[in-house]
């Protein structure tokens, strides 16, 4: 009884809240659609400037599912659209990134297993995408499942990636803009390897009731790394993503995490979106399968707040 009188009340506050989104003069819909087609405008003569630098982004959270393997793929997407050269490293045996970038990653293929267990260098198994050739990938194979116990033995074994990364920074003829590290959902090696590697660590949250748990985890881990392993990695980025706003809990935790995140929360919102869930099953990033729509267009506004928040920090450190 309590419960069922309960949910009414919830529902009826939600409806009076002053600050709901929602107004009955004009449509939600119209109002997106335009305010969709503003944003695009904007992005078509959007002026953006790269550093002359290399920045390394760790991509991790260890709960499954909340758009890691998506944002990095998008946001290297969006980068290189914008002219950046972009390198994603598949650090995950699932191999999701290197579908979505539409490079092969059958048992066969030269792949991250063997630059962190064999020592290949990362430029004998890198492949550029189909959809750009700004868009580079190393790929993962089923064989990095193995991987996870095999560095166990391994001499550096937290430091074989950042080694393999750095190796190629420095030899690599041509310059690359940003380094984009997908790991797979856990606290392994595999995603120690990735935070020994990255400048920047950037988070994707989904905004769900769950979303901060497991976040002191995380980042208490983070602490640990920079203490023992890279003193060079910091939380730069958290990514919003499959943003509902027709919920009042997807409004709420986006508002948690900006309270407890203040600086590092971007202000462009990754929407919940058809085609960018579609997008992979046609091996495509939904920068190249739909670049107008909404998804898209969250992405491409993502990438220019990522390039143009290091122009406002990159005088501080390391010019
Ligand atoms: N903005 C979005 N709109 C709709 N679906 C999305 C969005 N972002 C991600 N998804 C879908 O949610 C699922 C999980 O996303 P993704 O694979 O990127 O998460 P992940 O954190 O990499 O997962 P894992 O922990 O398994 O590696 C996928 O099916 C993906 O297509
Ligand atoms: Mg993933």
């Amino acid at each position: 009884m309590n419960e069922v009188s309960g949910a009414f009340h919830v529902e009826h506050a939600e409806d009076r809240t002053p600050a709901a989104s929602v107004t009955f003069d004009d449509t939600p819909l119209a109002r997106e659609l335009a305010d969709l087609t503003a944003r695009r405008r904007r992005l078509d003569t959007v002026d953006v400037r790269f550093s002359g630098k290399t920045r390394v982004f760790t991509v991790a959270n260890q709960k499954g599912g909340v758009g890691k393997t998506t944002t990095t793929v998008n946001l290297a997407a969006a980068l290189a659209s914008l002219g950046a050269r972009v390198l994603v490293i598949d650090l995950d045996p699932q191999g999701n990134a290197s579908t979505a970038l539409g490079v092969p990653h059958d048992a066969d293929t030269p792949s991250i297993y063997d630059v962190l267990i064999d020592d290949f260098p990362l430029a004998d198994i890198i492949q550029k995408s189909p959809e750009s050739d700004n868009l580079l990938c190393a790929p993962s194979t089923i064989h990095l499942a193995g991987a996870e116990i095999e560095l166990v033995s391994q001499v550096a074994r937290e430091h074989r990636l950042r080694t393999a990364v750095d190796d190629f920074l420095a030899t690599t003829p041509e310059h690359l803009d940003f380094v984009l590290i997908d790991c797979p959902p856990s606290l392994g090696l595999l995603t120690i390897n990735a935070f020994a590697a990255g400048q920047e660590l950037l988070i994707p949250i989904q905004c769900e009731y769950y979303a901060l748990e497991g976040l002191s985890q995380l980042l208490g881990t983070v602490r640990m790394i920079q203490k023992h392993l890279n003193p060079r990695l910091h939380l730069s980025t958290i990514m919003l993503t499959m943003y509902d706003g027709r919920t009042r809990l997807a409004q709420q935790v986006a508002d948690e995490v900006r309270a407890h995140f203040p600086n590092e929360v971007l202000k462009t919102v990754i929407p919940r979106s058809v085609r960018v869930s579609e997008a992979p099953s046609f091996g495509q990033t939904v920068i190249a399968y739909d670049g107008q729509s909404a998804g898209a267009v969250a992405y491409r506004e993502a990438a220019v707040e990522v390039l143009r928040r290091d122009s406002n920090t990159q005088h501080e450190g390391d010019a």
